[in-house]
């Protein structure tokens, strides 16, 4: 059936029950981005992984493109299969995406054994108690808050964060002119009412995977911690995928940004809200992530990132007002962004260096922080030499024919006992794809079958009853 590349379609996807209107020309990978229908996509549609597999199953099955011909079987491609990101819609379809390209990451674990450091915030509070103006005493709102704090904190420059100070005349006020005032340096940040529980926000940036904590700046105590899937993995799986696509596409790396900056606000929320506090109670957060995430969660160029010699804007640490890119916060709540380290050691693996004092060990250690980017430390004789390597399509499956993600129906382990093959799945569901773990069972299970040599090669003439 031929078709206007100018006019629209319809495409129903399945099994999300989901139906939308394409825009001429687009991929069905960005329709279904659109849609808010999850389709895995590894390389972020730059079609050189397996992951982003669709099965059209009705309606008007548009032609493989040359790049799909090579990658199907041709009876594969006559029963519809196709890549997401490498076709659009010729006319109203039916589509069928398979569990494997639907999986969510399933293991995302952000308790550890913790260590308890004296918190030594960087905000301090000040409770203080003003006269009330008076005819006698007409001054304004702002000197009398300042002429009070610097007699209970000595005399600075004093200086108040603009929203702040819109919302100074009416929390005097209805606080009866007794209030906890919020200070960072010289500024005061928030004004609150006395007793106010301050609280930090930690956020772990990962490729994959975002860490949130939220931690009582009184005692140090985490009081909640959340782990939530990187919303801009749509965009590829790794950096290198989201760095290409923000480069060449300005507006999806502001999507990108705020993909992230949305999916902390929504879990800050609800951390807070399950142990009654406000967002505004937040009144410091840090941030630490490899060096692309930082540069897209900052709103930085990252394109010096995906070429030779990989430079990044800054590696030095930053400060900004939560409020510049809305995340919820206390008024003047700042944002530290721990420092990079290179175009690709970033500040999560500085935080890391900093947990384990690295700066004070006298004994030689490697230190790894595996992740979707692994960084490895040598600590010896007082030098601190790091690397990184790309690790996620490993622990992902990636470039694998039934590959996949931890996944609920991700085949974990496997092992082999005498004639039978054992698996078990993620969920013990019915297995649907290998993820990363499964793969290195398989490695050694094959090993220990004496399937492989001990350099890794296949060895010949081998023959398994369970291993063919
Ligand atoms: S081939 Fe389509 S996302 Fe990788």
């Amino acid at each position: 059936m031929s078709h206007d590349p100018a006019k629209t379609a319809r495409i129903d996807f399945e099994p999300a029950g989901v139906e939308v209107q394409t825009i001429p020309g687009e991929s069905i990978l960005d329709s279904a981005r659109r849609a808010k229908v999850r389709i895995a996509s590894a390389c972020g549609g730059r079609g050189i992984c397996k992951s982003c597999i669709i099965h059209f199953t009705g309606g008007d099955i548009p032609p493989p493109s040359a790049n799909d011909r090579d990658f199907f079987s041709s009876s594969k491609l006559g029963r519809g299969w196709r890549r997401a990101c490498q076709c659009s819609a010729i006319g109203d379809s039916r589509i069928h995406v398979p569990a494997r390209a639907r999986a969510e990451s399933a293991r995302m674990q952000v308790d550890g054994s913790e260590f308890w450091v004296q918190p030594e915030p960087l905000v301090e509070i000040c409770t203080i108690e003003l006269t009330r103006p008076s005819l006698a005493y007409p001054k304004a709102d702002f000197d009398r808050l300042v002429d009070r704090l610097s007699m209970e904190k000595g005399s600075r420059e004093w200086t108040i964060d603009p929203e702040t100070l819109r919302s100074l005349p009416a929390t005097l006020r209805r606080n009866h002119w007794l209030v906890q005032v919020v200070i960072f340096e010289n500024e005061i940040i928030a004004i609150q009412p006395t007793q106010t529980r301050l609280v930090g926000l930690a956020v772990d940036l990962g490729t994959t995977n975002i860490g949130i904590f939220l931690v009582d700046l009184h005692s140090g105590n985490t009081i909640a911690s959340t782990g939530i899937e990187n919303p801009q993995g749509i965009y590829g799986s790794d950096v290198i995928s989201r760095i290409g696509t923000a480069a060449q596409h300005p507006e999806k790396a502001t999507e990108m940004h705020r993909l992230v900056v949305d999916a902390i606000n929504q879990a800050a929320t609800s951390m807070c809200e399950a142990h009654q506090l406000a967002t505004d109670q937040i009144v410091d957060i840090v941030v630490a992530g490899n060096t692309a995430m930082h540069h897209l969660f900052t709103r930085l160029p990252v394109r010096g990132l995906g070429l030779a010699p990989f430079t990044p804007v800054i590696t030095r640490a930053m400060d900004f007002k939560a409020r510049e890119i809305c995340l919820k916060s206390a008024p003047g709540a700042r944002i530290h962004m721990i420092p990079n380290i290179a175009g690709f050691v970033g500040g999560d693996h500085t935080a890391m260096l900093i947990g384990i004092s690295a700066h004070t060990e006298s004994r030689t250690i490697v230190a790894l922080d595996i992740g979707t980017n692994t960084e490895i430390s040598l600590l010896h004789q007082g030098t601190i030499t790091s690397l990184s390597c790309p690790s996620g399509p490993a622990l992902e499956g990636g470039h694998i024919s039934c590959g996949m993600r931890a996944s609920t129906g991700a085949i974990e382990a496997i092992s082999i006992a005498g004639d039978s093959l054992r698996i078990k799945t993620i969920g013990d569901t019915d297995p649907i794809g290998l993820c990363g773990s499964a793969v290195v069972d398989a490695t050694a299970a094959f090993f220990l079958a004496g399937g492989l040599n001990h350099r890794g090669k296949i060895a010949r003439d081998y023959r398994h009853t369970v291993l063919q």
